[in-house]
């Protein structure tokens, strides 16, 4: 009986272990929301709109428009790498432009949960 306890014990403590390095991304961090969030209002708030939906002034003039996070087609298509890709390198032809050169690989990532999570809301 003691012996399966130990095993119970064990087995509980390795899931602990596990899971660890999966919490950051169920919980993303406050402060990366707010470094995020600075982002998205001073380098693309004025393609996608401070909610997120692309209902610029910008979009009168770029085609294709800026992508409309809020719509239910983008909450499918927009995984997060496909995000974290398409802002580091940008989307040849069109008006998105590639940030790596001017955002850190935190910064990115920052604006991408701020995006899913407060725009979004996934
Ligand atoms: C000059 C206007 C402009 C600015 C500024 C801009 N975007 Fe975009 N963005 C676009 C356009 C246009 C598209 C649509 C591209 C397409 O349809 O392939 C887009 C698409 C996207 C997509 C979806 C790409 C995909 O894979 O379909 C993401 C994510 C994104 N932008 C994030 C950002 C972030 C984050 C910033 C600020 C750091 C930003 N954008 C700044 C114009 C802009």
């Amino acid at each position: 009986m003691a012996d399966c306890r130990g095993k119970i014990l064990s087995v509980a403590l390795f899931l602990i272990f596990i899971s660890g390095p999966l919490l950051p991304k169920a919980f993303a961090n406050p402060a990366d929301l707010e470094i995020g969030r600075d982002i998205f209002y001073k380098h693309c708030k004025a393609c996608h709109g401070d909610k997120g939906d692309g209902k610029t002034f910008a979009a009168n003039v770029l085609n294709p428009p800026p992508k409309n996070f809020t719509a239910e087609k983008s909450k499918k298509e927009l995984s997060e790498e496909r995000m974290i890709h398409s802002i580091t390198k940008g989307r040849k032809g069109t008006a998105m432009m590639p940030w790596e050169s001017n955002l850190t690989k935190k910064e990115i990532r920052s604006v991408v949960s701020y995006i899913r999570k407060k725009l979004m809301q996934l």
